[in-house]
C-alpha cells in the first residue's frame, strides 16, 4: 500500500492503557497523525501530558504533549479520517454509536459491539475478508451512512489465540475441539488493575466474562460471512463444522504478555503431525502483511524450537509486540495436538490490531484517504 500524504487521527480514551499505546506506535507510523485526542471529563481541556499518567517506557511523543484532551464528542475529531478507541467498556457503546453516526470510522477495542451482526470482529493477522460486512453496516444505519462505521478488534486472549487456530484450520481443514487454558497479565485489566496485595504471590483463577468471550468471539472470527438468498451478508459463527471450545482463564503476576496452553483435535483423520502443524505455523503470512500494512509484522508466528519458551518477558516484544510466539507443539494424548502461545496483550491484543485493521481499511478501499 502506498498513501504518500498524513491521514488525521483521534483517539478515545487517550489516556488509558490502550490509549498510551496508541499514542507510543502512533508517533512512528507512517502516515497517521494524531490531531485529536478524547477523555472523560477528568482528564478534558487539560494538556495531554498534565492528563495522562504516562506508563511507557519511551517519553510522551513531543507532538502530543500540549494537545489539549476534549471530551468524547465529535464535534472536536471532525478533521479525522479515523478515530481510534481505547475507551472503557462502560462509557464506549454510546460514544462509539455517536462517532459512527457523525460519519467516523470507529476502530474499538472495547466489547461493546462485538457481538453486533453487523459489526466485524477482526484480528487482522486472521480475518480481513470481514471488512465486507461494513457497507451492510453502513446501510442498516437510519438514515443509511456514507463513511462512518465501526469495527471492533478482539478481546486479548481471543486475539492470542485465534492466530495459530486460524493457521491450523487454513492448513489442515476444520478444527473440531479446543481447550485453551490462560495466563494473563495484569495490564490486561487497565491501569491501575488488580490491586498489589491480590497478585503478587498469586493467582486469580476468574476473570469475568473472559471465558465466555474467548468462546464466543473465536466462533466469529474463525467464521465466514455467508450470504443469503436475498443478498444480505451474516456471519456463519462457524456453523458449517461446529467448533466445541472450552476456556479457563487465569490472572498471573505478569506485566504485559498473555501465555495460553492450547489442546486441539481436527475434524480430519489422520490429524497433521507435530511438525506439519510447527511448518505450518513458521510459514504463515497474513494478507495485512502481504497488501503491504505498515504495521503488520513481517513474520506473524515464531515457533520456538526451546522446551522452555515462549516466556512473557523474553518474547512479548517480537515483531514489536505485533507478532504471535508458539512453542512447545506436541502431540496430545486427549486431543490431537498441544502447545503453548504468547501474545501481547496491549499490542496485537489491542492497539497494534487497531491500527493494523485501520490500515487494512485503506488498503481495501473501506476508508477514502
Ligand atoms: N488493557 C488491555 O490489555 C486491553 C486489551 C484489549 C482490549 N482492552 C479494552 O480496551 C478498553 C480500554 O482498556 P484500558 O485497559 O486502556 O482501560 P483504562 O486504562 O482504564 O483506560 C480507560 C480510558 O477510558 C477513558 N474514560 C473513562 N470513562 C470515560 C468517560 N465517561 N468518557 C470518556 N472517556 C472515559 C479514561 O479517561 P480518563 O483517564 O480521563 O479517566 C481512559 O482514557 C477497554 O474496553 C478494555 O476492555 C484492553
Amino acid at each position: 500500500m502506498q498513501i504518500d500524504h498524513q491521514v488525521k487521527v483521534g483517539v478515545l480514551g487517550a489516556t488509558g492503557t490502550v490509549g498510551q499505546r496508541f499514542i507510543s506506535l502512533l508517533s512512528t507510523h507512517p502516515f497517521f497523525i494524531v490531531a485529536a485526542l478524547g477523555a472523560s471529563e477528568r482528564s478534558a481541556g487539560k494538556p495531554y501530558s498534565k492528563a495522562v499518567n504516562w506508563k511507557q517506557t519511551v517519553p510522551i511523543p513531543s507532538a502530543v504533549r500540549e494537545l489539549v484532551v476534549y471530551p468524547c464528542i465529535p464535534e472536536h475529531f471532525t478533521e479525522c479520517a479515523v478515530v481510534f478507541s481505547g475507551l472503557d467498556a462502560d462509557v464506549a457503546g454510546d460514544i462509539e454509536a455517536a462517532f459512527r453516526e457523525a460519519e467516523l470510522a470507529v476502530f474499538s477495542n472495547a466489547k461493546s459491539f462485538r457481538r453486533d451482526p453487523h459489526v466485524p470482529l477482526i484480528v487482522p493477522l486472521v480475518n480481513p475478508s470481514h471488512l465486507s460486512i461494513i457497507p451492510q453496516q453502513r446501510a442498516v444505519h437510519s438514515p443509511p451512512l456514507k463513511k462512518g462505521f465501526i469495527v471492533t478488534n478482539a478481546n486479548c486472549s481471543t486475539t492470542g489465540v485465534v492466530v495459530p487456530l486460524a493457521v491450523l484450520e487454513k492448513s489442515f481443514g476444520p478444527l473440531e475441539s479446543c481447550i485453551i487454558t490462560t495466563m494473563q497479565a495484569i495490564s490486561g485489566a487497565g491501569y491501575p488493575g488488580v490491586p498489589s496485595l491480590d497478585i503478587l504471590d498469586n493467582i486469580v483463577p476468574y476473570i469475568s466474562g473472559e471465558e465466555e468471550k474467548i468462546e464466543w468471539e473465536t466462533l466469529k472470527i474463525l467464521g465466514g460471512v455467508a450470504e443469503t438468498d436475498d443478498g444480505k451478508k451474516a456471519f456463519d459463527m462457524h456453523a458449517k463444522h461446529p467448533l466445541r471450545i472450552s476456556a479457563s482463564c487465569n490472572r498471573v503476576p505478569v506485566v504485559d504478555g498473555h501465555t495460553e496452553c492450547v489442546s486441539v483435535r481436527f475434524a480430519r483423520r489422520p490429524p497433521p503431525s507435530p511438525q506439519q502443524v510447527r511448518e505450518a505455523l513458521t510459514a504463515y503470512a497474513s494478507d495485512a502483511y502481504t497488501l503491504g500494512c505498515p504495521s503488520a509484522p513481517r513474520h506473524t508466528v515464531f515457533v520456538h524450537e526451546e522446551p522452555d519458551r515462549p516466556q512473557p518477558r523474553l518474547d512479548r516484544d517480537y515483531q514489536q509486540g505485533a507478532g504471535v510466539s508458539v512453542g512447545r507443539v506436541r502431540q496430545c494424548r486427549v486431543f490431537d495436538i498441544k502447545f503453548v502461545v504468547l501474545s501481547n496483550n496491549v499490542c496485537i491484543g489491542a492497539a497494534t490490531s487497531s491500527i493494523i485493521n485501520a490500515e487494512l481499511a485503506i488498503a481495501r478501499g473501506v476508508i477514502q484517504v
